[in-house]
């Protein structure tokens, strides 16, 4: 079996010996059956008092709780096959591997007609919960039963795909012998921990992450998790995005959900910064809905509902445009099921090393016809007073290759 299988089996496994312990009083075994080919070895798990107890190949031990669920998966990856059966009072719960296939099945084991549902494994995730968990119990998306939280489920799926499409980027800018990601409006940085991960734990890559925030608290809140994470190639920094100048050369520029401007300072300073990557899902959209006008839309625009829609895609599609115009080859997509969160547009820009006339001509043009000042140019220009103007000193250090 290899190690993706392995870890949905583990995903099950782990809830499992949750309940073992919930319910002890009714518990009865865990029966482990490896196949490889006609043979068949079995393990199996029962409570001694409060120790638990495993007998395999004839040997039989005290195992920690903690350690069962690796102990199980570690040896599946020698077999072809599993079948874990958890047997109570009453029920029976079986983690199946046939064929390349893991199915889940609840059986009512009280002599009545079994009743079986098979719980279909949806989109797998690229960093599944059951292998990060002590990320994702620390960072708060786990509860003590090693769920997800309830309140946590979409975001999980908002980082989870943010980090799957991370993935193409990466390999589009090339190998690195480290990565620096640059996260904007970090916030409790949910999102640079899980891609940490993903890139350190699994892709075994050496990568280092600034998350950048200007609230205090979410800024000591990531620290502190890094520092129980032990996690030290992460550092935290409290600062106003429009003033920020990275201490090193960054390869990405990540953010999600920067509120309305918030996403256009990070587009500039991954501008700047000469970022290869700049991958941005954007929030709230405002700054464009305050200026534009368009007399020949003013049929749809005098319904501000539409006015306020027809914003939100003229902001992006500004903000790709201007990409395009200093270089940055652009998709937008649709990232995630507006039923997980409406602000689900991604833009991913790579930096392709040449200036667009055509697409600067296009932007020019829309500006005008809008009557509009985009926000990613006031904050590159230094026409918003607040401006990225610090990082003109610190140019030459950095440049667009
Ligand atoms: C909606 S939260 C998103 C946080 C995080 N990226 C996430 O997805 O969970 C927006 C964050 O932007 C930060 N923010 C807004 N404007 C900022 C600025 N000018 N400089 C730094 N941080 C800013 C806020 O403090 C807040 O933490």
């Amino acid at each position: 079996m290899d190690k993706k299988t392995v870890s949905k089996i583990r995903l099950f496994l782990d809830g499992l010996i949750l309940r073992m312990e919930e319910n002890k009083p009714f518990f009865s075994d865990i029966t482990v059956v490896y196949k490889s080919g006609t043979k068949d070895f079995t393990a199996l798990i029962t409570y001694e008092g409060d120790d638990t107890v495993l007998d395999y190949q004839a040997v039989r031990k005290k195992v920690e709780k903690a350690e069962l669920c690796d102990i199980i998966c570690n040896e599946a990856l020698k077999y072809d096959d599993v079948n874990i059966s958890y047997n109570e009072r009453g029920a029976r719960i079986v983690i199946n591997h046939e064929r390349g296939k893991v199915s889940l099945k609840h059986e009512d084991n009280t002599g009545n007609k079994l009743q079986q549902s098979v719980v279909k494994v949806g989109r797998e995730y690229v960093v599944n919960p059951a292998i990060a968990k002590d990320l994702l119990s620390e960072i708060g998306i786990l509860a003590k039963n090693g769920k997800i939280k309830n309140d946590k489920i979409r975001k999980y799926n908002q980082i989870d795909y943010f980090v799957e499409l991370m993935q193409g980027v990466l390999k589009e800018i090339g190998e690195r012998d480290e990565y620096v990601i640059l996260d904007c409006a970090c916030g409790k940085s949910y999102l640079s921990f899980v891609l940490n991960f993903y890139l350190r734990d699994v892709l075994k890559k050496k990568c280092s992450f600034i998350g950048v925030d200007y609230s205090d608290v979410v800024i000591d809140a990531s620290r502190r998790i890094a520092k129980n994470l032990n996690y030290n190639n992460m550092e935290f920094v409290k600062a106003d995005l429009r003033e920020y100048v990275p201490p090193k050369k960054v390869d990405a520029v990540i953010s999600l959900h920067a509120c309305d401007v918030a996403t256009d300072m990070a587009l500039a300073l991954g501008i700047r910064t000469g970022a290869k990557a700049i991958v941005s899902v954007p929030c709230c959209h405002k700054d464009i809905l305050r200026q534009y006008s368009y007399e020949p839309f003013s049929a749809i625009t005098k319904h501000g509902i539409l006015k306020a829609r027809l914003a939100d895609t003229l902001t992006d599609g500004l903000r790709a445009a201007y990409l395009e115009s200093v270089g940055y080859k652009v998709s937008m997509i649709e990232y995630i099921s507006p039923l997980e969160t409406p602000k689900n547009i991604m833009i991913r820009a790579v930096y392709k090393g040449k200036a667009n006339e055509e697409s600067k001509r296009q932007y020019e043009a829309l500006k005008r016809m809008l009557n509009v000042n985009p926000a990613i140019e006031r904050f590159l220009d230094g026409t918003d007073k607040t401006a990225l103007k610090s990082l003109v000193k610190d140019w030459d250090n950095f440049g667009i290759d």
